[in-house]
């Protein structure tokens, strides 16, 4: 066979209501509904070149080409420990074997080769992120999310079908995003956008009324998280504070879907607040604590707190780091953008975005 060579690139996504806690972890379901935006420039290219071969799959600590389109982002090739290649090469399994059922069903021809690719092909992955590892923003969401999308493009018989069936059809996303849950299951909120809700096995877009958004991250500190996600998700329940956790969410999911419908920003930047602060409270209430929070983390939310109050409050939230993330209005960068870089700490910026696609 002629070499095959597929690329795909998804964005990271923040969110706004967490995803604290699973209800069953050999399938990354979670115990409540989140709610995300899903970013943009900060994003993860995955390529993958089909060869003949020896039914091999593996990861390469390599650059995929630079893709078109793509502006002038810099990509760096992450760290990956062998469990993180390992995790990474489940997926493509998971997707693969996937793909033949729901590819066809959305009018998605396989490609013929497919069949025995198991026994018969070479795949060889290469991915990287925008953002660089040290830069403290999670990698897993939009990483497993590009995988899953140049995994199943690659199973198709052409590139066309599969972009077709992507572009018109929502529940084909939102099928292919139960699949890249199961990897990682933040990554199931990057394949679309930009206000995306996760309840259980459904993936959805919101309709919203809010103005466009400017993203950005105080960088606060890039050093490795010491407690994993998938540990945060079960030392939490361990909490004083996790009983009522999944009533108080829901709650919180009508609250932050109305003001999203009725384009109430800082509706949305109450409920985001009292999150983010729920979430890092069940980490340090912990029966084993924990905390991600630096120094630099407490002396920016204390200055933050009095913003939060104002009457066109900033969305602040957290995610399992201690970098925080400003939301505002796209319109009030000007504003923002320089009472944030006088807070003394690195800022990324980004902007929402509409979730991945083939390259
Ligand atoms: C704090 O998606 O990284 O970012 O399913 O174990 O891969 P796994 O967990 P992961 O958890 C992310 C949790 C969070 C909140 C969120 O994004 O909703």
């Amino acid at each position: 066979m002629s070499q095959l060579v597929l690329r795909a690139r998804a964005p990271s996504n923040i969110a706004l209501i967490k995803y604290m806690g699973k209800k069953d972890s050999s399938r990354n379901l979670p115990e409540n509904g989140s709610i995300s935006l899903t970013l943009d420039a900060l994003c993860s290219l995955a390529e993958v070149s089909v060869a003949a071969g020896r039914g091999t799959v593996e990861w390469r600590p390599e650059l995929p080409a630079p893709p078109a389109g793509v502006g002038a982002l810099s990509f760096q090739v992450p760290h990956l420990s062998e469990e993180g290649k390992a995790k990474v090469l489940r997926q493509v399994e998971r997707v693969r074997s996937a793909a033949h059922e729901l590819l066809p069903r959305w009018g998605v021809p396989l490609r013929p080769g497919l069949v025995d690719a198991a026994s018969s092909e070479r795949w060889v992955f290469r991915t990287a992120n925008s953002f660089p590892q040290a830069s403290g923003i999670a990698s897993s969401a939009s990483s497993f999310a590009a995988v899953t999308l140049a995994t199943a493009g690659a199973c198709a018989a052409e590139r066309e079908s599969f972009q077709r069936a992507w572009r018109a059809e929502p529940p084909f996303r939102a099928a292919l995003a139960r699949v890249s849950r199961e990897g990682s299951g933040s990554s199931c909120r990057s394949l679309d956008g930009p206000w995306v809700q996760w309840e259980g096995e459904d993936v959805s877009v919101l309709p919203s009324r809010l103005p466009r958004l400017a993203h950005f991250v105080l960088l606060v500190s890039s050093q490795a998280k010491k407690v994993s996600s998938s540990e945060a998700h079960q030392r939490v329940k361990g909490s004083p504070l996790w009983q009522g956790r999944v009533e108080r969410v829901e709650r919180r999911l009508a609250q932050l879907r109305q003001a999203i419908g009725e384009g109430e920003l800082a509706e949305v930047a109450r409920v985001a607040w009292s999150e983010a602060w729920e979430m890092h409270s069940l980490f340090h209430t912990a029966a084993e604590p924990f905390s991600y929070w630096e120094p630099g983390t407490m002396l920016a939310l204390q200055a933050l707190a009095p913003w939060v109050r104002e009457t066109e409050p900033p969305i602040v939230t957290l995610d399992a780091g201690p970098n925080i993330h400003v939301i505002v209005e796209a319109t009030r960068t000007p504003l923002w953008e320089p009472r944030l870089r006088a807070l003394g700490f690195e800022l990324l910026r980004d902007g929402q975005g509409t979730g991945g696609g083939l390259l």
